[in-house]
């Protein structure tokens, strides 16, 4: 017989606690904690009947597939983020603030999908089918043969998913959205988001569709609830955007089947989401040439090179204690360039309050963006506009000497395509990018970097301390 069991669970963190109480030791929100029945683990595992199991058959790791095993949708920025297209039977959560565009950019998926022939279908728990096909007809996409349907109960989807044919992609909007008889309590709480995603991830598994769930997020960027769900699907892409502007950027959190420091860059129209394939243009096109304190990056994201602009204001504090204050950047990195300067280079900031932001709402994650953050903090502090036709990268050292960085080629030839002229950079080695076309000014240290900078603010001729080519 079922004993009914209940527990107190973390709505936002999925722990779980014997009473209730006001706030969750686990992530410290307050009052989220709410009580849970549930009916399963009725039967103690040793009164169970034992030797019911059935038996399966096992396979070999080099078994022949006969379909492509992975299901590219064309739009290459969202492919580029997935691996190479959806695989077979894996199911990813998508998770995104709501009305950054995840609704349509699944739409928009799901139709260059149909038009290749594929089965897919698209389940709004959240919108009725009209809004659904309303908005397809205004994107022009109300032709492709999508199959559309609004839902919620799991159990329902499951039969009409194992009917005909079984579909190549399937839609879930949103999995916050979806309730199953198995468990008791109300829809939205971890208990049924869970069960539910068991569920539709059970039948992914058993049917080869791949199933997206989408996911919202709370107000501190995690995806709510279903933090649970994060471990049991194959991949969390989280669809990220800066409020007031029209650029979205697809990342990849966890990836079973590909990398996940590759992005997606997408832009926000009347017409949908229109990839963006050349993204440096976009996040330097806002320049402000010429002031000081601006500093122009030349990264990577994953595979890609990436320029963004760094800005950095560097102001006498009236406070104590100075502000370090940090956008798009790691802060305890910010720290540590801001000791090296200190350290070895005699810049003092102790009185001058910092301010550091990548522009564009992007989040840099690489340390090479190192001498960029340097060289945007020193001509901030000295007043002495960068170059406009240079790039900056490299790695700086708690010694202060500046390291060698990867993909420095793929870095020079990206700059040389967006009419940059020079790059600060690393000393170069045996294999840099000498045919990019770019002057290579090599900085062995901070040091000759805050030099030349200082220099130039002087008005004196720009000196590069070490040029090599
Ligand atoms: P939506 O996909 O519904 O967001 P989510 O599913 O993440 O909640 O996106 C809705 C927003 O996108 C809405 O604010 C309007 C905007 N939008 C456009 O600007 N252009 C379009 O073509 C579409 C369909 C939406
Ligand atoms: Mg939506």
């Amino acid at each position: 017989m079922a004993k009914r069991s209940s527990s107190y669970i973390c709505q936002n963190c999925g722990a779980v606690y014997q009473r209730w109480q006001g706030k969750c030791d686990a992530c410290g929100e307050w009052n989220t904690i709410a009580e849970e029945t549930s009916a399963v683990a009725a039967v103690p595992a040793s009164q169970r009947p034992r030797g019911r199991g059935r038996v399966f058959a096992l396979e070999s790791l080099t078994g022949t597939t006969d379909e492509a095993p992975r299901l590219v949708s064309g739009i290459n920025e969202l492919d580029r983020v997935t691996g190479g297209g959806f695989v077979k039977g894996s199911v990813l959560l998508l998770g995104g603030d709501p009305g950054i565009g995840k609704s349509t950019l699944l739409i928009q998926a799901c139709a260059a999908l149909a038009r290749q022939k594929a089965r897919v279908i698209y389940i709004s728990g959240e919108e009725a089918a009209a809004q659904v096909r309303l908005r397809a007809e205004r994107l022009g996409l109300a032709e492709a043969p999508v199959e559309l349907a609004s839902e919620t109960s799991v159990e329902d989807i499951l039969a009409t998913l194992q009917h005909g044919v079984p579909p190549r992609l399937v839609i879930i909007d949103s999995i916050q959205t979806m309730w199953t008889d198995t468990v008791e309590s109300a829809p939205g709480t971890v208990t049924q988001v869970r069960g539910s995603a068991q569920a539709l991830i059970r039948h992914a598994k058993r049917s080869g569709s791949t199933v997206i769930l989408v996911g919202h997020v709370t107000k501190d960027g995690q995806i709510a609830g279903p933090r649970v769900v994060e471990h049991m699907v194959d991949a969390v892409l989280s669809f990220e955007g800066d409020g007031g502007r029209d650029f979205r950027i697809l990342r990849g959190v966890k990836n079973r089947f590909g990398a996940t420091d590759e992005i997606g860059v997408f832009e926000m129209t009347g017409l949908g989401l229109q990839e963006v394939a050349n993204p440096s243009a976009l996040f330097l096109s806002e320049r402000d040439l010429g002031s000081p304190g601006t500093a122009v990056f030349g990264g990577m994201e994953g595979t890609r090179p990436l320029l963004v602009e760094i800005q950095a204001l560097v102001a006498p504090t009236s406070l104590g204690t100075p502000r370090r204050a940090v956008v798009g950047w790691d802060s305890s990195r910010l720290s540590m360039v801001l000791a090296v300067l200190e350290a070895h280079c005699g810049v003092r900031l102790g009185g001058h309050d910092v301010y550091l932001n990548v522009a564009g709402g992007l989040r840099i994650q690489e340390p090479a963006a190192d001498l960029a953050v340097a060289a945007a903090l020193i001509s901030s502090l000295t007043g002495a506009p960068l170059p406009a036709d240079a790039v900056y990268f490299g790695e700086v050292s708690l010694s202060g000497s500046v390291r060698p960085v990867a993909h420095m080629g793929a870095r020079l030839k990206e700059a040389a395509k967006l009419g940059f002229k020079r790059a600060v950079c690393p000393v170069p080695g045996n294999e840099s990018g000498s045919d990019s076309g770019m002057r290579i000014n090599g900085v062995a240290s901070l040091a000759t970097l805050v030099a030349d900078i200082a220099a130039s603010g002087e008005g004196q001729k720009r000196k590069p301390a070490k040029v090599s080519q």
